[in-house]
């Protein structure tokens, strides 16, 4: 593997307290930059003191958007060891989102250990208190200066991190969530298994509109007849509904989920009956009046989102009396515990 030069910072910045913070507000004192050109492949590995980079106006990115990222974790756990969640997962979701932007394929090894180096640079970064971590989000763009459109024959890879706390202001509480039967966040045969930039645009509309409607994030409906669940906010959606678990299939409108993959595999693993099938809106009002169901968000960010109220067609349903369930609790409890090395892991997530 190519050495990474790595040019340290004269200035190395104060650390925030643990205490003060947000989601994605402060970047640490180094980032990892990696180039790609048309016949040298991806070339000059490097880590350098953190600051703003130049493109040019015409660079394809800024003007069709051809861009993938990903977003995953560093946990110091109660042993102040620092580990990182599922890295070689997030990898390799990050080639399958290259795939779908006609990216250039990145040596998943590569990748993995752009993020081991530029976290050990940065080490004193990781906090501490339980409930924060060090994001890192690998970011890949198109960097060609060209505004014909195509597949752009440069791009650009690089890796930001920096501390953070929860991702909602709501942490482990419920959240009131509005499905919309009017604002769709992918359409099969479109972007929506990729982590790129496109679908995160698509869902601003629709979340400002639920939020100056009283709820936190969009339950997304499919693009098509507005009838199955798709996700929830920036997070992959998932219910308990009587004794069987359900989470929509991914069926190409839907991100791959590592959080959703995690808890897939413990509920099965706990004896759940798991269904990985279409979810209909009216199955759920249905379960919710019933109070026979529980439901909750799954994500990187946010880890697990607990679910108390939909709102559907001017209706609200309250879920679960409003309160964090039993399971979604449990779920949390021990995916938290993987992370910060106080529960058994014996799928070898953090490594
Ligand atoms: C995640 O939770 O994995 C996300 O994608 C959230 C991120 C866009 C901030």
């Amino acid at each position: 593997m190519t050495q990474i030069a790595i040019t340290r910072t004269a200035h190395p910045k104060q650390t925030p307290p643990d205490d003060s913070l947000a989601f994605g507000k402060v970047f640490t004192d180094h980032m990892f930059l990696m180039n790609y050109d048309a016949g040298k492949g991806w070339h000059a590995p490097r880590i350098e003191p953190y600051g703003p980079f130049t493109l040019d106006p015409a660079c394809c990115v800024l003007h069709y958007g051809q861009g993938i990222f990903d977003g995953l974790k560093a946990f110091r756990g109660a042993d102040g060891q620092i580990r990182l969640f599922r890295v070689a997962d997030h990898a390799k979701r990050l080639n399958r989102s290259a795939h779908y932007l006609c990216i250039p394929e990145l040596d998943p090894a590569m990748v993995e250990e752009s993020i081991r180096a530029l976290v050990e640079v940065d080490q004193r970064w990781v906090p501490s208190k339980p409930g924060t971590s060090l994001y890192i989000r690998p970011t890949v763009i198109a960097t060609e200066t060209f505004l014909g459109v195509h597949p752009s024959h440069s791009y650009l890879y690089y890796l930001i991190i920096g501390p953070v706390g929860a991702y909602y202001k709501e942490g482990m509480n419920p959240v009131r969530i509005l499905a919309s039967d009017t604002y769709v966040r992918a359409v099969k045969g479109g972007l929506g298994a990729a982590k790129t930039m496109a679908n995160y645009a698509a869902s601003l509309y629709g979340a400002e509109e639920a939020q100056k409607a009283g709820y936190t994030q969009v339950l997304w409906l499919d693009a098509v007849e507005h009838r199955y669940l798709d996700e929830v906010g920036t997070m992959n959606i998932m219910l308990k509904i009587g004794d069987e678990i359900v989470t929509p299939p991914l069926n190409g409108a839907i991100l791959a989920g590592i959080t959703r993959d995690s808890v897939l595999t413990l509920l099965r693993a706990w004896g759940y009956r798991v269904s990985e099938r279409p979810v209909a809106i009216d199955e759920v009002l249905a379960a919710a009046k019933a109070g026979t169901l529980e439901m909750w968000g799954t994500g990187t960010a946010a880890v697990i989102s607990p679910v108390g109220e939909l709102g559907y067609k001017g209706e609200r349903y309250v879920i679960n009396g409003g309160r964090t369930g039993a399971l979604t609790q449990k779920l949390y409890d021990t995916i938290v515990g993987i992370q910060y090395g106080t529960t058994p892991d014996p799928y070898g997530w953090a490594t």
